[in-house]
């Protein structure tokens, strides 16, 4: 049920006690449903559009500047007046196509101020604040008027001024990639001169400011608030960066366009909104929905066809050297590359099929199936064909295959950035895959984006992911992006917009220094609070000794299996090679553990330290738990305060053996089992790089 009612409208004088003692023109406050949280808006004397945010009293952000530079048009952050004011209150509740939860609140109070320049230069622009009890967002908005009918925003001058040095963990502020270990500093040692990232020599990495952040930006403060600073629906606008100034401040700083300009717009246009998350814990940040609630209802009608899954893939035995993506063509004719083989050959696909089909998981990925691997590397441009499998690759035979074994394949499409030529051919590559019953594709944006100079996370790239999302609706494709624009909510709209890469995967452990074990515990609180990873855990042999001697995971074994919970996502990739999993009784867990839920409850965390995680499946009673934790061993005691009462349970426990570590005996696991209530106390210990994994299989329930 709705119910949105005006509380207010005014366009009066309204003093409050300030924030700072600057002289002012009007300010008015809005609190939050729980009345824990106060927005002030203020206009300036000067007419500059302000705002200020305070919890329980305390100041969470002080008064901080709004507005927008053009390019040829004044500039929007001076010189208003009030023209108008409204509040209202809006309480919702709406159910998810597939989420972490069943159903999500959306409680906010709203606050719209209307503001005009005087002069024949001057514009009309509209503040929306909306204040939920978990966090603030608003946006800029701005009516169809004279002088905007094309316009170019240069700079966005949105700022957030924090009371302190607070404590952050972030990653450089790269308008190409996400992919990074964090950083854990305060806030004025955001900087990444001196760090040895090595991308001069990486056409496929940008970092302009130094002293800035991609988002979602997460702190805590000297009191012990966590703080996340993100944006939710960025449509038709650049992605936006953070950028540390004097005085604890943040600034926004947008993506450019190769020639500077940030955003290409005309009015009527809105930004996307500036959200910052505020919680007490830091798992209030992972159940906080505040994003996705800040983003439009869905746009598809029918989401039948749209269906969280598990998948396998010739993926790691790529990734790790046992077969190549490609094929090479000499003097006309196509032969295996050296040595190691093609992996996406049909009778290889054929046993993944056959595996899938012996193990119940749904969904099969197969890259290096079509034409254009052979140039991957050397300077060419459109080489990748969309529609042309290699001639090993007989996807006809393996789609009809797949389809008889109730295998899902999923489709690749690897642009190598080139956004252009992908566009010339997706909607053939789209109907291609539809015809031939494969209703999920990955793609992939790996190198520099070409048109040259163009990036990841500008204008033009978050205008192509939204048509690529189109696409799918109409063709009926769920998407999986690779090296993406980063996450805002929009798989509310659009949920065939499922996982996302845009992080430091599992693939580095395949061919980098790899990912410490800390890393899975940061993401839950910064990377994950935009949306979905395609981290693709599961991997058993841990060391792969056979293809690559020098390269590792960096976890025990059980603490793969635990990611599966702790890691949210509809599209969870069981990425270790086949033969690693066949015959091994942990592999039981990764089929039985569900990819939709009911419920999620974060049991306990510590940001990069450990997290506990627990969640109830979507259809049916059973909980699954997951526990990791970085380099420490950890020993915990949770109370089964979660299961129904009254009910009992089967707890399958997949723990760490005793003498298991993640450097020196990273496979050591145990399974045991025993029955359990609501009210018993699970005693969890985690090895150093370690994990544990728990399935609650549902019994008898109340009599
Ligand atoms: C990078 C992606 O992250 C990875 O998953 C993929 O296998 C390669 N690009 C090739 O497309
Ligand atoms: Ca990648």
């Amino acid at each position: 049920m709705k119910y949105s009612f005006l509380l207010l409208t005014l366009a009066a004088l309204l003093i409050f006690p300030s924030c700072d003692s600057e002289e002012k023109d009007f300010q008015t406050r809005l609190s939050s449903p729980d009345g824990q949280l106060q927005l002030d808006f203020v206009l300036s004397e000067s007419g500059q559009p302000q705002y200020a945010l305070q919890r329980n009293g305390q100041i969470v952000i002080d008064t901080s500047g709004l507005g927008l530079v053009f390019k040829s048009a004044a500039a929007a952050n001076d010189s208003f007046q009030l023209e108008s004011t409204s509040m209202s209150e809006t309480r919702e509740s709406w159910t998810p196509v597939w989420g972490p939860t069943a159903s999500i609140d959306n409680h906010y109070n709203e606050l719209v101020v209307m503001l005009a320049q005087n002069g024949d230069r001057g514009h009309r622009m509209q503040l929306r604040f909306r204040l939920f009890d978990d966090g603030l967002g608003f946006r800029y908005e701005f009516p169809e008027q004279d002088g905007l009918d094309s316009v170019v925003i240069m700079e966005e001058q949105t700022e957030f001024r924090l009371t302190g040095d607070h404590e952050a963990w972030w990653i450089p502020a790269d308008y190409d990639s996400y992919e990074y270990l964090f950083n854990k500093s305060k806030l004025s040692e955001i900087d990444t001169v001196g760090m040895d990232y090595g991308i001069a020599d990486r056409p496929d990495r940008m970092i302009a400011t130094p002293h800035a952040a991609n988002t979602p930006l997460t702190m805590r403060t000297q009191d012990g608030l966590y703080l996340s600073f993100h944006e939710a629906n960025l449509t038709d606008y650049a992605g936006m960066t953070l950028a540390v100034q004097e005085g604890n401040t943040l600034k926004s700083e947008l993506v450019p366009w190769r020639n500077g300009d940030k955003v290409r717009t005309a009015s009527p246009f809105l930004s996307p909104w500036r959200t910052v998350q505020i919680a007490e814990s830091p798992g209030g940040l992972v159940t906080s929905h505040l994003i996705l609630n800040l983003n439009e209802p869905n746009a598809i009608a029918d989401v039948s066809w749209i269906e969280p899954m598990k998948y396998t893939g010739v993926w790691w035995e790529l990734h790790i050297g046992k077969t190549d993506w490609s094929l090479q063509k000499i003097e006309g004719s196509w032969s295996d590359k050296g040595g190691r083989g093609h992996g996406a050959n049909t009778e290889n696909v054929m046993e993944y099929i056959d595996f899938n089909a012996r193990h119940g998981i749904t969904g099969l990925l197969v890259e290096g199936w079509n034409t254009g691997w052979e140039y991957w590397g050397i300077d060419s441009i459109g080489y990748f064909s969309f529609t042309t499998p290699y001639p090993d690759f007989d996807i006809d035979t393996l789609a009809a295959y797949a389809k008889k074994n109730g295998v899902e394949l999923i489709g690749h499409h690897e642009t190598a950035g080139q956004v252009t030529h992908y566009e010339s051919e997706l909607e053939e590559a789209f109907a291609y895959y539809r015809d031939l019953g494969i209703k999920a594709v990955k793609t992939g944006y790996a190198g520099p984006i070409l048109p040259e100079r163009e990036y990841h996370h500008g204008q033009m790239l978050v205008e192509h992911h939204r048509r690529v999302m189109e696409a799918g609706a109409e063709y009926g494709i769920m998407v999986n992006a690779h090296e993406p624009v980063k996450q805002t909510g929009l798989r509310r709209t659009y949920p065939n917009w499922m996982a996302q890469e845009g992080v430091q995967g599992m693939e580095y452990n395949a061919w980098s220094e790899g990912n410490p074990p800390s890393h899975t515990c940061i993401l839950p609180f910064t990377r994950m609070l935009a949306g979905p990873i395609d981290y693709t855990p599961g991997i058993f042999d841990l060391t792969f000794n056979e293809y690559r001697p020098d390269n590792r995971v960096y976890t025990t074994l059980a603490k793969q299996l635990a990611l599966y919970v702790v890691i949210y996502t509809p599209m969870p990739m069981v990425a270790d090679l086949p033969e690693n999993y066949e015959g091994h009784p942990a592999f039981q867990f990764i089929k039985d553990v569900a990819v939709d839920w009911s419920e999620t409850q974060v049991l306990n965390a510590e940001i990069g330290e450990y997290v506990t995680i627990a969640r109830r499946e979507k259809e049916g009673r059973d909980w699954f738990l997951g526990s990791i934790t970085n380099e420490q061993a950890r020993d915990f005691r949770f109370p089964l305060d979660f299961l129904e009462e009254g009910r009992d349970y089967r707890a399958i426990i997949y723990k760490d053996a005793a003498a298991a570590d993640w450097e020196s005996n990273p496979q050591a696991y145990e399974i045991t089992s025993r029955e359990v209530q609501r009210g018993d106390t699970l005693q969890v210990s985690l090895a150093p790089g370690g994990g544990q994994a728990v399935h609650f299989q549902a019994g008898e329930g109340a009599k």
